[in-house]
């Protein structure tokens, strides 16, 4: 990782250089500490905050003040690695006017360095390129769409996969700086990949794209049911649950607290 702030050409040249990098989402100011420490050079702020910390069915409730307040405390938390902000459901989709604001607000007032919005948004990724916001773009399975595609399915199968890929062109021309590529044939997500100048980062899309990223929860093992795209890298849950009993069994014996943990 670079001494600095991770720019969107350090990510413009890993792809030159065919290196592998990942993103993970943060949602608090400690887990985006930990993950900077750990050298991950982007932490995306994702809409998923709904459905992984609020405890929302999906992502349509999150609003833009608990986008805000949530990147604002990553942004906190990570000194090198770029921050992603994610836009949510009708935060930009009603107006480009809409978009730019509401985009503005995530740099301006929460210290993101790029934004990340779904679909095919070409006018609105040309205006906000244009004034100096990097977007990064999300192809495939787009979760604010979850009504409109009858549920979280696998995207691009078939002859569908020529309009997701014409979709992920005409974001590139449009001036986006990434993009993620969601629950999509393996084959697709290469395709996609061979096909851009810009990184692709995959989540479901198969080992071709030139990023990964995962949900935290998922990758740690605190999501009680991951989708099948995740893979659990530890058992927080289970760790945590382990922690708390112990905690009470303490209490309950008499045995915390003891000297150690006490004030002469
Ligand atoms: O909201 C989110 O976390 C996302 C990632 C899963 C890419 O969109």
């Amino acid at each position: 990782m670079p001494d600095r702030t991770v720019s969107i050409h350090d990510l413009k040249a890993w792809k030159g250089e065919q290196r592998r990098w990942v993103m993970l989402t943060a949602y608090d100011f400690p887990t985006a500490q930990i993950l900077d420490r750990a050298g991950v050079p982007v932490l995306l702020v994702g809409d998923s905050l709904g459905r992984n910390v609020l405890g929302y069915d999906n992502e349509l409730p999150v609003t833009m003040e608990e986008m805000l307040h949530h990147v604002r405390a990553v942004a906190r938390g990570a000194e090198h690695a770029m921050v992603v902000g994610d836009l949510p459901f009708m935060s930009y989709q009603a107006s480009i006017d809409d978009g730019v604001r509401n985009a503005g607000r995530l740099v301006k007032e929460a210290g993101a360095h790029a934004v990340k919005l779904e679909g095919a948004q070409l006018d609105l990724v040309h205006r906000l390129s244009d004034i100096g916001i990097p977007v990064m773009a999300h192809v495939g399975l787009t979760p604010q769409a979850v009504h409109g595609l009858g549920g979280y399915r696998v995207q691009g199968r078939g002859e569908a996969a020529q309009k997701v890929l014409e979709q992920a062109v005409q974001l590139e021309k449009a001036g986006a700086f990434s993009m993620v590529l969601e629950a999509m044939p393996a084959e697709l997500g290469a395709e996609i990949s061979g096909s851009l100048q810009i990184p692709t980062i995959g989540i479901g899309a198969g080992s071709g794209t030139d990023a990964q990223v995962l949900v935290i929860n998922d990758l740690l093992g605190i999501t009680e049911q991951p989708p099948k795209l995740a893979k659990a890298y530890a058992d927080l849950r289970g760790t945590i649950a382990g922690a708390v009993t112990a905690f009470v069994a303490d209490v309950e014996a008499g045995t915390f607290p003891d000297e150690d943990h006490s004030y002469a």
